[in-house]
């Protein structure tokens, strides 16, 4: 028996990095899951790739979180081949690094538009699911990067509104038998991170052994450090939880 036998998932942005972690120890644990991802036929690669068991299924979409229709269709494939919709992962992400003098309109807008708006786009679609059926989990990703940080003024804003977004959907949302959560993580080793290292010219080594170096476990973090966090906020285990963010950065936003 797995904590998620029965269960449909859908994570947003899992063709790769920390939400295929994700997706991957949800299929462990016996759920059915959608990835979710800009490109169909990555989705459905990665998808191809999870340990699913017994009866449970992996599928992937295509889809863009920032647009409205596009949310809409994905969600009703998912109900429609999955069965049904239990829990929501919003991780989908970009980055667009620049101090403010140099950040473009473009930059704010896509990064506003994914995190955001994308966050706000598949709840919504998949709230009217989990409220008729009084029972749905809803996780967030934030970063430690809301509590500011240089060269992201785009970034760290999106983050921090993901966290007040959590805490408005936690009130609105638990009569229903939802709960919604946040992850924050700190330094994740996937391509996001290592692309920061290739755009400062930083081989990803010496970034990562940086990062270890900042924080008081020193190591950095995997997508099985968010897998692991995430499979408990889904889980029955925190009914009890809701409207929070959990740091898992290892200790780093206590230096
Ligand atoms: N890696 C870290 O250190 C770290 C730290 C804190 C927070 N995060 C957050 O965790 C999440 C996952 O990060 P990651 O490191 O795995 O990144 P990643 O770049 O490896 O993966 C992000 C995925 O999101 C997809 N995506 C981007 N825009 C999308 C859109 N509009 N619609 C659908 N999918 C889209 C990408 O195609 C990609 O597959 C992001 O929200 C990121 O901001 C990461």
């Amino acid at each position: 028996m797995g904590r998620f036998d029965g269960r449909v998932a859908v994570i947003t942005g899992a063709a790769r990095g920390i939400g295929f972690g994700v997706a991957t120890r949800f299929a462990e644990e016996g759920a059915s899951v959608a990835i979710i991802d800009l490109d169909e036929q990555a989705a459905s690669d990665a998808a191809g790739k999870l340990p699913v068991i017994g009866d449970a299924k992996a599928i992937g979409i295509g889809c863009n979180v920032g647009d409205g229709a596009s949310v809409d269709a994905a969600i009703a494939r998912v109900v429609s081949e999955l069965g049904g919709l239990h829990i929501l992962m919003n991780n989908a992400g970009v980055t667009r690094d620049n101090l403010l003098f140099k950040m473009t309109e473009e930059d704010w807008d896509l990064v506003m538009n994914v995190h955001l708006k994308g966050a706000f786009l598949m709840s919504k679609a998949a709230q009217a699911h989990m409220s008729a059926q009084k029972y749905g989990k809803i996780i967030n990703v934030s970063s430690t990067s809301a509590t500011g940080n240089r060269g992201q003024a785009n970034y760290s804003t999106a983050k921090g509104g993901i966290q007040s977004f959590t805490k408005t959907l936690g009130i609105e949302l638990g009569k229903f038998g939802i709960n919604v959560n946040a992850i924050a993580p700190g330094f994740i080793a996937t391509e996001m991170t290592d692309a920061t290292a290739a755009r400062l010219g930083v081989d990803v080594e010496t970034f990562r052994a940086g990062a270890a170096d900042r924080n008081p476990v020193k190591r950095v973090g995997f997508p099985e450090d968010i897998a692991a966090v995430a499979a408990f906020l889904a889980s029955d285990e925190s009914s009890y939880v809701t409207g929070q963010t959990l740091y898992v950065d290892g200790g780093a936003t206590l230096l």
